[in-house]
Order: C-alpha cells, then sequence, then structure tokens
C-alpha cells in the first residue's frame, strides 16, 4: 500500500539548543539559506507523500508562517520585479496539503505521534522528525517506503553510530539482514555501552501503521516521564513485527550544537555557488590552527 501521508513532529522544547530555542523553533534554525524543517518537508514530497501533519506546540508560529501563502511579500517582490525569489516563496507554500494539530503539553515523541490519530485514520503513514536532517539519493524516507510497500510491515531507519554514542540512541537488536534490510528482535532506547545489542541507531525516520495507536494510547510513562516512541516500537515488534533499514546518506540531528554546525559546514560544501569559497577559507582555518599548535609545542 502505498504511503501518502507523514507526520512531522515539532513540537519538543529545544533545550539542547537554549538560548537560541528560547523563543524561536530549533525546527527553523536556518541552514544554508533555508530552515531546518523545510529540507524535511522536501524530503517527503520527494518520496511522494501529499499530507503532512505538523504536531507543534507553543512558540512553533514560525513553522505554519513559513509554509503558509504570503500575500503581501508575494506583491512585493512581484513589484521589484525579483521573479527568482517570487517563485522560490510561492513554491514554499504550495509544497503539499499541510495540516496542523496542536500537542498541548510536549509529553514526549510517542505522545506526539499519537496527537495525529484521528488524521490518520485506517492509513499507513511516515514519521519524519522536525530536528532530524537526511541528504541521501533516493530520499531516505522514500528507502523505506520501497520496502514497506514490498512486505507491509511497520519499519524504522538506523544508520551505524560510534559506539561512544550508542547511549544517545534507541539501538536495535537486530537478525537475518538482507540487502541492507534487517528483522529486528529487539529494541532498547538509550542503553549503556555493555548493554547495546548493536550499534545501529534509529534515526529520525519511521514507516508506521494505526496499530501504534492503541499501544501509544495505553503505555504507561516511560524516560524522563514522557510516553516514548521506542517502548510503543517495543510492543509493535513483539506484536506484529518490526524492520529496520540502514539508510544510505548523511544525517544531521540539528537539535545538537554539533550536528547543527556540521550540517552547515557539509550542506554549504554542497552548493556549487559556496564550495570553492568554503574550502580556501577551511584550508587556511586548518592551517591557522596547525600553526597556533606549532607555537604551543
Ligand atoms: P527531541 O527529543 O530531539 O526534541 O525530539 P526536544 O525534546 O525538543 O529536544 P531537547 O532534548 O529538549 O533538546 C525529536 C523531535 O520530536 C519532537 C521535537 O520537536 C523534535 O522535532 N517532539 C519531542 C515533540 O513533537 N513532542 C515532544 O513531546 C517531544
Amino acid at each position: 500500500m502505498k504511503i501518502k501521508k507523514a507526520v512531522i513532529p515539532v513540537a519538543g522544547l529545544g533545550t539542547r539548543f537554549l538560548p537560541a530555542t528560547k523563543a524561536q523553533p530549533k525546527e527553523m534554525l536556518p541552514v544554508v539559506g533555508k530552515p531546518a524543517v523545510q529540507y524535511i518537508v522536501e524530503e517527503a514530497v520527494q518520496a511522494g507523500i501529499e499530507s503532512i501533519i505538523f504536531v507543534t506546540g507553543k512558540n512553533k508560529k514560525s513553522i505554519e508562517d513559513h509554509f503558509d501563502k504570503s500575500t503581501e511579500l508575494e506583491r512585493m517582490l512581484e513589484e521589484k520585479g525579483k521573479i527568482a525569489q517570487l517563485k522560490e516563496v510561492q513554491s514554499i507554500s504550495s509544497m503539499a496539503n499541510i495540516y496542523y494539530i496542536r500537542q498541548k503539553e510536549p509529553l514526549g515523541l510517542g505522545h506526539a505521534v499519537l496527537c495525529a490519530k484521528q488524521f490518520i485514520g485506517d492509513d499507513p503513514f511516515a514519521v519524519l522528525l522536525g530536528d532530524d536532517i537526511m541528504i541521501s539519493k533516493p530520499p531516505a524516507i522514500k528507502q523505506m517506503m520501497n520496502v514497506y510497500e514490498r512486505t507491509g510491515v511497520p519499519i524504522v531507519g538506523v544508520q551505524q553510530v560510534p559506539l561512544a554514542d550508542v547511549s544517545k540512541y534507541g539501538i536495535i537488536n537486530p537478525s537475518n539482514k538482507k540487502d541492507d534490510v534487517y528483522h529486528i528482535h529487539d529494541l532498547i532506547e538509550k542503553p549503556d555501552l555493555e548493554q547495546a545489542p548493536s550499534n545501529l541507531a534509529i534515526l529520525g525516520r519511521y514507516i508506521l501503521n494505526p496499530s501504534i495507536f492503541p499501544i501509544l494510547e495505553t503505555i504507561e510513562r516511560g524516560a524522563g516521564n514522557e510516553i516514548q516512541l521506542t517502548d510503543g516500537l517495543r510492543h509493535v515488534c513483539k506484536k506484529d513485527g518490526l524492520m529496520a533499514i540502514e539508510l544510505q546518506g548523511n544525517r544531521y540531528d540539528i537539535g545538537d550544537q554539533l550536528g547543527y554546525t556540521k550540517a552547515i559546514a557539509e550542506i554549504g560544501l554542497q552548493r556549487p555557488e559556496l564550495r570553492s569559497k568554503l574550502l580556501t577559507y577551511f584550508d587556511q582555518l586548518l592551517k591557522n590552527e596547525y600553526q597556533k599548535k606549532e607555537l604551543i609545542k
């Protein structure tokens, strides 16, 4: 069955990125000319998603404004003959059918997904986290949709992470790998290194079906006193089975200051008009750093 709907949760508080996120959503932080969340919507649209629901919260109005039509701005750009910018601005508001629902309190990612229950109805759906940029061809969520359409089994996107980082992620216990696709035996949220069954970490991409909703409605609150999506996925795994695909492409967690800085550097390098100037700049920067080290010695 084709996936046509996506949920993008953006209601988190972004505490890892304070004070930048005190009055603005982390999902709207610019990453080389466009806000982070636009990359995520573009990924969904390129994969064939037609309808998107944002699960929003307080201080997130600028996300709605960004994807809305901006009549005054469009008129001004037209009057000034800035046609390229006009077309770009218009394309943002016509990318997909976009809907919004408020998560009244940030009670966790599982709770945020549950907020989309009425919108989803009986259809399988994609979940793309609003602070996880994936740069890949084909789009990461499309890689997952291809597997789901073949198997009908819910699937999570994973990538290998350094062993030192396993305690930051949900980690899968995989079995039966075939063509980058695993069956999941079990999963564990933020394990200690000794307990981690692998270094395959769940990233911010999921294909689920509505059977997750009754589970999310009834599970106990987990880590951080929040309704955790990973806890819900453990039930899905035991009940109906769950798969994982090792995603091809580069992933940036822009909710983390290092991840955000890397995203700007690497995505900047992919832009033809910035690439050579940036390379010259990085080259000089590194030479300066080496010189400083030599002086310290
Ligand atoms: P994170 O855990 O990375 O977001 O959730 P956070 O809670 O904003 O982060 P920190 O730890 O305080 O810095 C991943 C995604 O899920 C959304 C977030 O907005 C983010 O896009 N989310 C998280 C919700 O929509 N609701 C929640 O209750 C929690």
